[in-house]
């Protein structure tokens, strides 16, 4: 098979267009030790702008107490620049993140809760009850204001502290705030306990029981499976993607936390099977590449060491020196005059008879 029918085998099975949304500013940021300065989260922001995205998770408006890395949300969204066609998305968790958020004109929210009792708990210091109930108040009010919304569930496909987690849950909450006027929902796999069949049978479960809610879905790569989940969600129709470049990320209020799928990862594999992303790969490794210039540490970036699959390298420099004797020895021994060999002739005749 060729690989023009290697892609369109490919494409046949998912969406031939996704849309990523670049959550490194967000879910990146908010765990690394140290905390990036303004500036150079601005600089990060607006390089990424560069990269083709459909949305970028520019900062979150939370307690600063419980995410101190974020506190300057406010500064972070008045200087960073807008590209057009990119929309710019904050993360808020109650009513006075929405009202901070607000006052910076994002193009959208992104309301959070967690599917699971203990890590709402842990995360948002308010019972799930608690939690919904603001959201639910938030839609209203966003509508209000005419900002779009959406609820990103977080520990939808596991939670660290209660293990697995009830779908029938997690769809009652997604359907109540579809109801409510969300215009998005993402299913968050916070710690990266999802794997390929379960996520594919929630987001089929999904798009058959909320048809009208724009489903994305987040994964993390905790247990190396977070590519594997993201071509089993696109397979079940998910045509939207949470991804941080480098695959940086993790919640800091849920154990064992690592990384988002790396979104130079993500954009790479989709390519490489014909699926549009409208990602420029090569600016996004520049900016990969940056990287641990920013967060003073390594990346996990596999795709950054390795490059591209059809990357190609100079063969060893001693195989030219060495086939080209090969082939003239070959050539003289070619060219030599032919001496018969009666004797060698005879015996191996000899060796056939017998
Ligand atoms: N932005 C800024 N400050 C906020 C705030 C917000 N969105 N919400 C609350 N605060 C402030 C209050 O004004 C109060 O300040 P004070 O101590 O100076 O009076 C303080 O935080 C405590 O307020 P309270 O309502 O009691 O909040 P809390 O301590 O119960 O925390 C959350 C609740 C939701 C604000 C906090 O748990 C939080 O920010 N969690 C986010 C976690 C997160 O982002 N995780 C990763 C992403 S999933
Ligand atoms: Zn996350």
């Amino acid at each position: 098979m060729s690989a023009a029918t290697f892609a369109a085998f490919a494409a046949s099975a998912g969406p031939a267009r996704i849309e990523i949304n670049e959550v490194a500013p967000r879910d990146g940021l908010q765990i690394e030790p140290v905390v990036v300065p303004t500036d150079a989260k601005v600089a990060f922001l607006d390089a990424l702008s560069a990269c083709g995205f459909a949305r970028i998770e520019a900062t979150s408006f939370t307690s600063a107490k419980a995410i101190p890395a974020l506190a300057d949300a406010e500064a972070v969204m008045h200087r960073m620049a807008r590209a057009p066609g990119v929309r710019y998305t904050a993360l808020v968790p109650n009513l006075r993140g929405m009202e901070r958020a607000l006052s910076c004109r994002p193009d959208e929210l992104n309301l959070v809760m967690s599917a699971s009792e203990t890590h709402n708990r842990a995360n948002l210091r308010m019972t799930r009850a608690q939690s919904q109930a603001q959201l639910l108040a938030m839609i209203a009010a966003a509508g209000q204001a005419g900002v779009p919304v959406n609820v990103s569930l977080s520990t939808v496909f596991g939670c660290p502290f209660e293990g697995e987690v009830d779908a029938d849950a997690v769809m009652a909450l997604a359907a109540s705030f579809a109801a409510a006027g969300a215009a998005g929902i993402t299913l968050c796999d916070t710690t990266g306990m999802a794997y390929p069949t379960q996520v594919a049978a929630l987001c089929e479960r999904f798009r058959r029981e909320l048809p009208q809610a724009g489903l994305t879905i987040h994964l993390h790569n905790t247990r190396g499976m977070g590519l594997a989940n993201a071509l089993a969600a696109w397979q079940a129709g998910v045509a939207r993607f949470d991804a941080a470049a480098g695959g940086l990320g993790g919640c800091p209020y849920a154990p064992g936390a690592s990384g988002n799928v790396s979104t130079e990862e993500l954009v790479h594999m989709f390519a490489s099977m014909g699926v549009d992303t409208g990602v420029d790969l090569g600016r996004l490794l520049e900016v990969v590449a940056g990287l641990p210039e920013l967060v003073l540490r390594d990346t996990p970036s596999q795709l950054l060491s390795a490059g591209p699959r059809l990357r190609t390298h100079q063969p060893p420099a001693w195989m030219a020196a060495h086939f080209a004797a090969q082939e003239a020895a070959q050539q003289a021994l070619q060219q030599a005059p032919q001496a018969p060999h009666e004797d060698s002739r005879n015996g191996s005749q000899d060796g056939a008879r017998r």
